[in-house]
Formats: C-alpha cells, sequence, structure tokens
C-alpha cells in the first residue's frame, strides 16, 4: 500500500552570487508548507540545491582565477549556513555535479535520444547568459535585450543537440486542459496556455562552445544544457535509479515552487521532457511573485540587496520568516521595506502574541500559584471563542493548501485577538475578587491556556522557535514535535494541573528610532574599520606589485649640468645593449665627473618625462635623511649593466 507522501521542491539556485531576501522568500515557503504537511501526518520529501553547470558559472570562476567546482563549494557551503540560519529542513541538498545527477541527467538525454526525440543541428539565434536561456530574434525586447531580465544577448551559431519539444505541443495543452490546477496562481495559466498556442519550437539542448556540463552521452564533444539538467535534479532529489520505492512513493512531485520568472521552463519545457520520457507529470507548479525593495528589483548595482543574514541577525529568524509570509500575498509582487518588517513584529508578535501568553501565564501565577487550573464553569463567551478558534483552523487548513499563507496567518491571528478579547470580557482581575466565582475564573484560564497550546502549535510550520518558548511556558512535558495537527483542533487537549514556567517576552518591542540609531552607529563603525584596514594595507605591498618595478643595474656614462637648473644633471647610462638618458635631480650632492663609471641601480620602466627640456627615460635611485645627506644606490660587487634587481 502507498504511503500518504508529500513531495515539495524549491528552485535549485545558482551559486554565482550571495543570497538574498528573494531566495529566502521561496524556501521558507517551502519549508512552511512541508512542515504543516507533517503536523498532519504526511511522510515528506523537501527538495533544494545548487544548480551548478553552465557558461555563467565557468565564466564567474574564471574571473576569480579558480576551477569551477572550486569556485562554487564556498557558495553551496553560505548557501546551506543560510538555510541552516533559517532553520529550513530540507530533506536532500542537490547538487548537479554529483555523479548521481549526472548519471540522471544522461539517462534521460539517452532514453529521449533513443527514442528519436533529440537529434543534431544547427542552432542559430541569441542566448541570454545570466538567464541561461535560448531566444530568438522576434522574442527580444524593445531594446533587442533578453526579454527576461533586459541584458545584452549574444548571437550564437552552433551545432546543438535539439529535443522534438514541438511534437508535444498538442500532448501538453490537452494536459493543461484536463488538469486546470497544474498551474497556480490560475492568473499565469492563460499566460503559458497562450505561449504554447503560439507554436513550440524544438528545444536546443546541448552546447559545444564551452565544457562546463554534463556530457552528452552519445558526443563527447557536447555538453547538456543546463535547465536540462537542472530540472533533473528534482528526480535526483528521490533516488531516481537508485531507490525504486522511495521514488514511487514521491514521484510524481506535488509541488514544485517557483518564481514566475521561471515557470515556463518547469510548465513547458519540463512536462515536455517528462511526456517524452513516459514518466508521471507534477501535479502542480506554483509561480509565485517577487520580493521588490521600494517596487524595484533587488540588484548589486542598484545596492539594494536585502541581506537575510544581516536581518536574521538583527530580528531573529521568528520575525523574516513571520514577514515573508504574512505581508505579501503568494503570487502577487510585494515590497519590503524596514518600517513594515518593524510594524509588523511590533504589532503582530509582540503585541499580539507576545502579549497573550504574558498575561496568560501571569494570571495563572497570580491566581493559581503557576498551576493551570481545571474549572467547570463556563462564561458567555466560551462558545463563540470556540466557533472562532474551529473556523480559523478550518481555513487555516483549507488556505495553506492553496498556499496562502499570508491568510492562513492572518487567519491564525483573528483566533489570537479573539483570544486577547476574551480576556478582556471575561475580566478574570474583576473574577478574582470573588472567591464564588473560582470554576468561573479556573475556567477562563484554563481556556486561554488551552487556546495557546493550539496555537503554538499551529505556529509550528511558520516559526521555529516560538512555538517551542510558549511550550516551555505552558509546561506541557510532551514533545513539541510528536503534537499533530488533530491536537491543535481538539479543544480541552491541555492537562489541568500542569506548572507553568512563566518567562520572559518571546518577542520584545523594537524600538524603530533606536534601530535606525544603532545602524547608523554600525555603519560609521564600518567605515572606519575600512579606513584603518586601508591604511594598514598601504603599508605593504603585494608581490605582484613590486613585480612591476622594472629595477635595473645601470653604469654610468656621461653627467653634465642642466643648463638654468642647480639641481639637475642630464646623465647617460648604459643598461646592457642599450644607452639611456636620465634627469636626476642629484646636483647640490654629485660633481658630474664622481659619478661616471659607477654602476647605479635605476627604475628602467619609468613613464618617459621632459625635465627642464631634457628628455628622461628612467630614474636614478638614491636615499636620503632629514638632514639633506643623499647618496645614490650603487652595487658593491661588480656585475653587467642591465642586470635586474628584485
Ligand atoms: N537555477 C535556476 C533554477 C533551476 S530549477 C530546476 C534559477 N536559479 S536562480 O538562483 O536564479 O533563482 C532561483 C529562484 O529565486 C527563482 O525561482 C527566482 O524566481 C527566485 N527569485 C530570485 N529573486 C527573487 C526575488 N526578488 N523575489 C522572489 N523570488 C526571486 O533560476
Amino acid at each position: 500500500m502507498s504511503k500518504d507522501t508529500f513531495y515539495v521542491t524549491t528552485p535549485i539556485y545558482y551559486p554565482n552570487d550571495k543570497l538574498h531576501i528573494g531566495h529566502t522568500y521561496t524556501t521558507t515557503a517551502a519549508d512552511t508548507i512541508i512542515k504543516f504537511k507533517e503536523l498532519q501526518g504526511y511522510e515528506t520529501e523537501f527538495i533544494t540545491g545548487s544548480d551548478e553547470h553552465g557558461q555563467k558559472l565557468q565564466q564567474a570562476a574564471q574571473e576569480h582565477g579558480m576551477e569551477p567546482l572550486e569556485y562554487i563549494d564556498g557558495i553551496v557551503t553560505s548557501f546551506k549556513d543560510l538555510w541552516a540560519k533559517l532553520k529550513v529542513d530540507y530533506t536532500e541538498f542537490v547538487r548537479t555535479t554529483t555523479p548521481e545527477h549526472k548519471e540522471d541527467v544522461q539517462y534521460i538525454f539517452k532514453k529521449l535520444y533513443d527514442k528519436g526525440d533529440i537529434y543534431k543541428d544547427k542552432y542559430e539565434g541569441y542566448y541570454c547568459t545570466p538567464c541561461e536561456t535560448f531566444w530568438k530574434e522576434r522574442e527580444l525586447n524593445e531594446n533587442d535585450n533578453c526579454p527576461d531580465c533586459d541584458r545584452d544577448v549574444e548571437w550564437m551559431e552552433e551545432e546543438s543537440y535539439f529535443f522534438k519539444m514541438s511534437k508535444y505541443e498538442d500532448q501538453l495543452l490537452d494536459f493543461l486542459d484536463s488538469n486546470p490546477d497544474f498551474i497556480q496562481p490560475s492568473k499565469r495559466r492563460s499566460e503559458m496556455i497562450n505561449f504554447i498556442k503560439d507554436g513550440l519550437e524544438d528545444l536546443c539542448v546541448s552546447r559545444a562552445s564551452f565544457d562546463w556540463g554534463v556530457p552528452v552521452p552519445v558526443d563527447d564533444e557536447h555538453v547538456i544544457y543546463v535547465w536540462f539538467d537542472a530540472l533533473i535534479s528534482y528526480l535526483t532529489g528521490i533516488d531516481f535509479q537508485r531507490n525504486q520505492d522511495k521514488f514511487n512513493d514521491y514521484w510524481p512531485a506535488d509541488i514544485h515552487i517557483v518564481g514566475k520568472d521561471i515557470l515556463r521552463f518547469h510548465t513547458i519545457i519540463w512536462p515536455s521532457i517528462l511526456m517524452a520520457a513516459d514518466m508521471p507529470l507534477p501535479k502542480q507548479v506554483f509561480g509565485h511573485g517577487f520580493l521588490l525593495v521600494e517596487g524595484g528589483k533587488m540588484s548589486k548595482s542598484k545596492g539594494n540587496v536585502i541581506d537575510p543574514v544581516k536581518l536574521i541577525d538583527d530580528f531573529g529568524v521568528d520575525a523574516v520568516r513571520y514577514y515573508l509570509l504574512r505581508e505579501i500575498a503568494f503570487g502577487t509582487d510585494g515590497s519590503y521595506s524596514t518600517e513594515s518588517f518593524i510594524q509588523r513584529i511590533n504589532s503582530d508578535l509582540a503585541n499580539d502574541l507576545g502579549n497573550l501568553l504574558n498575561r496568560t501565564v501571569a494570571m495563572v501565577e497570580k491566581y493559581f500559584d503557576g498551576q493551570i487550573p481545571v474549572g467547570k464553569v463556563e462564561t458567555d463567551y466560551d462558545a463563540d471563542l470556540e466557533s472562532v478558534a474551529q473556523d480559523a483552523f478550518a481555513r487555516i487548513e483549507e488556505n495553506l493548501e492553496q498556499l496562502q499563507f499570508s491568510t492562513a496567518l492572518e487567519e491564525l491571528w483573528r483566533l489570537i485577538r479573539r483570544t486577547n478579547k476574551y480576556i478582556d470580557q471575561t475580566k478574570p482581575w474583576v473574577l478574582a475578587k470573588d472567591d464564588s466565582k473560582r470554576d468561573k475564573l479556573g475556567r477562563v484560564l484554563y481556556n486561554l491556556m488551552d487556546n495557546l497550546r493550539r496555537i503554538a502549535i499551529s505556529l509550528v510550520p511558520f516559526l521555529p522557535e516560538a512555538p517551542a518558548k510558549m511550550w516551555k511556558q505552558i509546561g506541557i512535558k510532551e514533545d513539541l514535535a510528536d503534537q499533530t495537527w488533530e491536537d491543535v483542533k481538539t479543544k480541552g487537549g491541555l492537562e489541568a494541573g500542569l506548572e507553568i514556567n512563566k518567562g520572559a517576552p518571546i518577542f520584545p518591542r523594537i524600538d524603530i528610532e533606536e534601530y535606525y540609531a544603532n545602524l547608523e552607529a554600525e555603519d560609521t563603525k564600518a567605515v572606519a574599520d575600512k579606513e584603518e584596514e586601508e591604511m594598514t594595507e598601504q603599508d605593504y605591498i603585494s608581490f605582484d606589485e613590486f613585480g612591476q618595478l622594472d629595477l635595473r643595474v645601470a653604469e654610468v656614462l656621461e653627467v653634465e649640468k642642466i643648463e638654468g637648473s642647480d639641481k639637475l644633471l642630464k646623465v647617460q647610462v648604459e643598461l646592457g645593449a642599450e644607452k639611456r638618458q636620465l634627469v636626476a635631480g642629484i646636483s647640490k650632492h654629485y660633481q658630474p665627473d664622481e659619478l661616471t663609471g659607477k654602476k647605479i641601480v635605476m627604475i628602467a620602466n619609468m613613464e618617459p618625462a621632459t625635465i627642464f627640456g631634457v628628455e628622461s627615460n628612467g630614474m636614478i635611485l638614491a636615499a636620503s635623511n632629514d638632514e639633506g645627506d643623499l647618496t645614490v644606490t650603487t652595487v658593491d660587487r661588480d656585475i653587467a649593466s642591465g642586470a635586474k634587481v628584485k
């Protein structure tokens, strides 16, 4: 019998740069949905990774003077560090440079080749290296650039292998027709359908002008096109070819979560490849929107890249994940701003959630010596509170099934705010004054604590730290990790009599003024540190810098004073086979004939200059002190002129 499984993927990221908060957005979403599915009792797989082949990476490595893998390894480590910091629990990190992946890519390529779906021809068209995408002339934008990123495209003419994608046009349209939910959000579906209806062309799937890729199994001169290679990572991640049972349990994937910019690869190219390979298609591809900064795309050149590591260091992982999931509806574009970020932490996390926990735990401590009471007498507000809770949990479930994280959190916060309101309605501090209301007071506090338990479990998919802190304060002994979505829906699941552990507020408020002041102080310190570092650096030159000086021994042949100057001498030297004329400011220290016949040291590649109308092609080295003494640098043994000084 097959298991209840759930398989989610993020794209595998290009390791050519640091990850920014935009990449963090996809991975947080995937991690949240997978943790929710785990709460529901599914066995899960969650794949992320790095897309390590292609021309762009080969070039980037070359620019850094490194071998591709050496360059990539360092970046991949920083990706993994970021995912660890973000508390992302992927099951597999696929690297496309592993032998397993290579084997899978070659297997699929060969299968399509043997079937006659891959053939050799000549590619003539444009290529966008940053996007690793082929473009036809008619597809370029108004600037004749890449329609996706507006950067320059290169004209390419090379012998290539082609995949007969056009053959799958009708089959793909039929599939999309009978699987209306395949492309999400639905507004992106018609865009893709129109693209297919415009006519699918065969896809170039190999490159021959560089070698950083998986070799074409039937032709060593070619490497497989990086997108053909990358998409197969979704199979590699669940041990395609190596563990048939696992593969059968998890394929087809439940959701590929991707950014809207790469939806075409996932909803047209990928399904066509799978159809050609006679394999089932994924159940859904979700193309989310972009996280923008001040309405624009993040880019290094604009200097508006938000570093997720810094954000987590400053505000904590819960705040970052909460903001990403809550602020923007998944599927639409949205803008990041520090103001809205801090506003969210203060109002939702510190105020609504943090206060609910604090107030409740403080009242249990005050009125019941820190022991969760039983309380049998219901209040007039209990039924409504429970109906809001049931409604919220049902809607959270519904919304998470659609990857609507923001609405799901809104529902959860509706319950949190309703629970806060329950305190205001039931007024425990008034009940506490009347001994005959003790059972009612106990009931109110029990309901509050029980709702905190349910809220803590519901938060597990979203926030990695706060639920455990809440759990500890509530005092529940069982492991939070063993809780299920059923436990959330079950009213009264909290054991009475438990000892609570009142702790510090889980979300302290952030003072925005103070935050900006600290940032400014950090900036000032960074500038000062940089200046200091540069000054220290200025004390040294590198070996390469030293190597730029062409220092030589030269023999002085003839010296004469330059008319009109009391400082300058015109010096003729022999530099190996060459003769040179120099101007030297040493007339006050040397009589012309004192120098003749000496072997001195000079800079032979000094930029030529004309001084007092006399041409100078080099510079004599001399040492001087504060008292004004000067001595020309000479050599103390016999060595031929022209000898290099190093
Ligand atoms: N390597 C390919 C994916 C291959 S998957 C078989 C790739 N990598 S990428 O590193 O350029 O981008 C990875 C993902 O990050 C894409 O889904 C892209 O949409 C997403 N994002 C990049 N910048 C983003 C934002 N500013 N906001 C949200 N997502 C963004 O494409």
